[in-house]
């Protein structure tokens, strides 16, 4: 593609003499001036000045008399519009403007403008000319034209010509192609379906505007498209450029900016954005000036976007560099749907880019039954915010939310259904939202407290203390204490004894009904069965966070909002580098000063886990010391903060008391963070294994890290990521000279070349379970040298280390 056509390089002269498109304002001729006599010279001057002075006097009578005795004098005002019809196909040739079937069908739809003008009053007497600029494919065997209309219209009449434009959109969509089959011949008439016009963004006809440049771009094979001179010097004054961009049939363009720098005035200087060929108001969709502070990124809701740039004469910045692709039109795979399981995420399409406008997707979220759900929006801005929420909105059970919202919002179900609808109109769009579902047992909506029967949480010492604290007096119901030979229920009621565990709910929580053995469900405890939380124990191989209740506590399910991969597609030794956000738990553990020394795992909001080598003083280093350290999380470019990424200090260490500096023995440490880390789909905690979870040799895992991508080479800048395979114990001990004991385990490829490396330690080992949810088997701990034949890597096995975790962290 030709670079000019995508703005690549621009240098103003040199379009201003190619261009065949520019529309200048008049300029003054330049005229000659030759030498003449003297005398001549005097007398000319003398002349001059009384002409000048005589003209200067009618034009101030004529100017005069303009504006105080004839305020109607008639100004041009422009609208721009599409127009649907219903009996023409998009053609390739319609991409260009020169060609003979554009300028044919051009000719057809002005004159099919002029005729629908003509059949109003008020606009015939004021339409001066139209020019269609742009067709697209309309999709179901139509063509939309893109138009602007010029009328000349007398100051106090302008609101009437609004409202007849107005009124020209509805009759057209109603009465169809009456007009133009009238007036038309038959062989030439449109099937005009709809109209949409409105008068041009002022900003955009200003009379200073000296410059007006299109480039049509085709994003199929994707590219770049820059302002003027970006990054070397600024763009251009007073200047109007926009960018059609087209996709192919049955996709959709987008657009994600790198940069922005513009002027901060909007009204001086901006980009706006629309979801349409032309500058048409009602398909606006970003207006933006200044630099930024988020990202900036949108996606069309047809196969169009028009991007266009406003300059005026003052203050110019370095501008902007985008990058524009295609994707399919087809609702994306996060649009809607069914969610099953009792914990999930969603998020609105395309999230983290802008949500199309006129897109509408519905979740119909399910969790087990005498559950309820609880979804908890980490990312919301959607529209903007108003008391109806009639443009952008979620409607979660029927209730609408819409706006920005600061922190995490969260919105419960009372039964194990719930509804989630996304709905975004024709113009602005936003961020959207990132939600995670869970399902919770109606009386441990209190975790903690006390649960009032309308369904308030009071704090715990308020039950029986005599006051209604509920305001239902639930809590001060049922307060006697229970005697020693009656079974007290959670929630504090006293029972039977005879009533527990006879398949009713008489204590109204469940809680008589929990610690019953149910044939087949419940083994009796072995060193490998799992451990429910009511001391019951499973035959089942991991079956914690599978999305599967089966503790009949649902304590197999609990606290499962961990290890999940929204950005998962399909330094280390023998990696690649891996997606943004594919490792949300991975952190970067730095030494103030001195930037990334180890790897760690998120666990938590709060909590850390890494390698308890990485935290022992060495000579005068004190890496024992948490003030030494800082967390870094949501971070891919090593030296490169992004927009999701976070700094923490840290609070606390806890290594390991038993770890062994010579054998790397008990090689676990746990950080606390001085503050929560927001949990999005950058940074999001990994699932811990319980003790008996399983990872048999032969299981895939993965390695992460900004570590040596060789042996005594140089940390990393990318996260990279490399697969690996667990490797039995009995068989690394035998490459391993019997070092390694229960507390590690091995992974690697025996043949060589893939392994973790020097700034990996402290990193995780994550295997994917076969539901997706990813647990942490390992903490990368050592090995002899890096990626050597018969040389794996040893990790931390962290599920032998799950209940000093616990002890320490609460988690
Ligand atoms: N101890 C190293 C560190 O501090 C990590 C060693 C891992 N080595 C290996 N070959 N897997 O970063």
């Amino acid at each position: 593609m030709d670079p000019l056509e995508m703005g690549q390089k621009f240098s103003l002269r040199q379009e201003l003499d190619r261009d065949a498109n520019l529309q200048f304002l008049p300029a003054p001729d330049v005229r000659k001036v030759e030498k003449r006599p003297i005398l001549q010279r005097k007398l000319c001057i003398v002349f001059g000045l009384v002409a000048a002075a005589v003209s200067l006097s009618l034009l101030t009578g004529i100017l005069v008399w303009r504006f105080h005795l004839h305020q109607d004098m008639a100004k041009p005002r422009v609208y721009v519009g599409s127009m649907s019809i219903a009996n023409q196909r998009f053609l390739s040739d319609y991409e260009d403007p020169d060609s003979k079937p554009f300028v044919k069908m051009a000719s057809l739809v002005s004159q099919q403008l002029r005729v629908m003008y003509d059949t109003n009053t008020v606009l015939t007497k004021y339409f001066q000319r139209s020019s269609v600029e742009a067709f697209s494919d309309g999709g179901s065997d139509s063509l939309t034209a893109y138009y602007r209309s010029e009328f000349s219209i007398p100051e106090p009449q302008q609101d009437s010509v609004d409202v007849a434009v107005q009124s020209l959109q509805m009759a057209a969509g109603s009465q169809k192609s009456r007009q133009g089959r009238v007036l038309l011949k038959p062989q030439h008439s449109l099937n005009v379906d709809a109209v949409v016009t409105k008068a041009i963004d002022p900003r955009m006809t200003s009379s200073s505007l000296l410059v007006k440049k299109s480039f049509n771009v085709h994003v199929r094979e994707g590219g770049v498209i820059q302002s003027p001179g970006f990054p070397d010097s600024s763009y251009p004054s007073n200047v109007y450029l926009q960018w059609r961009l087209r996709a192919d049939a049955a996709h959709r363009v987008r657009l994600d900016f790198q940069k922005l720098i513009l002027e901060d005035d909007c009204q001086h200087d901006f980009v706006k954005i629309y979801d349409s060929l032309a500058p048409i108001e009602q398909t606006a969709i970003a207006e933006h000036c200044g630099i930024p502070q988020h990202l900036l990124s949108f996606v069309s809701s047809g196969n169009v976007m028009l991007l266009t740039l406003v300059t005026n004469k003052e203050k110019n910045f370095p501008g902007f560099i985008a990058n524009f692709s295609q994707v399919p039109l087809e609702p994306p795979a996060d649009c809607g749907g069914t969610l099953s399981g009792d914990v999930g995420q969603f998020s609105s399409p395309y999230f983290p880019s802008s949500y199309p406008p006129r897109t509408s997707c519905v979740w119909n979220i399910q969790v087990s039954k005498g559950k309820s759900v609880k979804v908890k929006f980490s990312k919301f801005y959607v529209g903007n915010d108003s008391i109806d929420c009639s443009r952008d909105y979620v409607e979660v059970n029927g209730r609408r939310l819409c706006g920005s919202k600061e922190g995490s919002t969260t919105v419960a179900s009372r039964s194990n259904l719930m509804s989630v609808k996304f709905n975004s109109d024709w113009s602005y769009v936003h961020q959207g939202f990132f939600a995670a579902f869970e399902a919770f047992i109606p009386s441990d909506s209190c975790p903690g407290s006390f649960r009032c029967s309308n369904g308030w949480c009071v704090d715990s010492r308020l039950h029986c203390d005599g006051v209604d604290d509920c305001g239902d007096a639930s809590d001060e119901e049922e307060c006697s204490a229970c005697a020693p030979n009656v079974f007290r229920c959670k929630n504090a009621r006293c029972v039977s004894r005879t009533t527990l565990c006879d398949g009713k709910d008489d204590c109204s929580d469940g809680s008589d009904e929990f610690k019953c053995e149910k044939s087949g469900d419940v083994t009796t405890c072995s060193d490998s069965s799992f451990r429910c939380k009511n001391g019951h124990c499973l035959d089942k191989v991991n079956p914690e966070c599978d999305g599967e209740v089966d503790c009949e506590d649902a304590s197999d399910e609990e606290a499962c909002q961990c290890g999940l991969q929204p950005y998962r597609s399909s330094r280390i030794v023998g990696g690649e580098a891996s997606q943004e956000g594919e490792w949300p738990w991975q952190v970067s553990l730095q030494l103030v000063g001195q930037g990334h020394a180890c790897g760690a795992s998120l666990l938590s909001g709060r909590w850390l886990l890494t390698a308890a080598h990485c935290v022992q003083d060495k000579g005068s280093a004190r890496h024992s010391q948490a003030d030494q350290w800082e967390a870094v999380l949501g971070q891919h470019i090593l030296s490169q903060p992004n927009e999701w990424t976070v700094r923490r200090k840290v609070s606390r260490i806890v290594a390991h008391r038993h770890f062994d500096q010579f054998t790397f023995d008990n090689d676990v440490a746990l950080m606390q963070l001085d503050s929560d880390v927001p949990l999005n789909q950058h940074i999001w905690p990994i699932c811990l294994p319980s003790p008996t979870h399983r990872f048999p040799a032969g299981q895939e895992a993965w390695i992460t890290g900004w570590g040596a991508s060789r042996e005594r080479g140089v940390a990393g800048s990318v996260m990279q990521k490399a697969k690996v395979g667990i490797i039995s114990s009995s068989v690394c001990n035998i490459a391993m000279n019997n070092e390694v004991t229960d507390g590690m385990m091995c992974a690697g490829v025996l043949k060589g070349g893939v392994d973790a490396c020097q700034g990996d330690s402290g990193g995780p080992l994550s295997v994917i379970s076969p539901n997706g949810r990813v647990f942490l088997a390992g903490v990368v701990s050592w090995g002899d040298g890096c990626a050597r034949r018969n040389k794996p890597g040893i990790y931390t096995r962290v599920s032998r280390y799950r209940k000093w975790i616990e002890e320490h962290s609460g988690i």
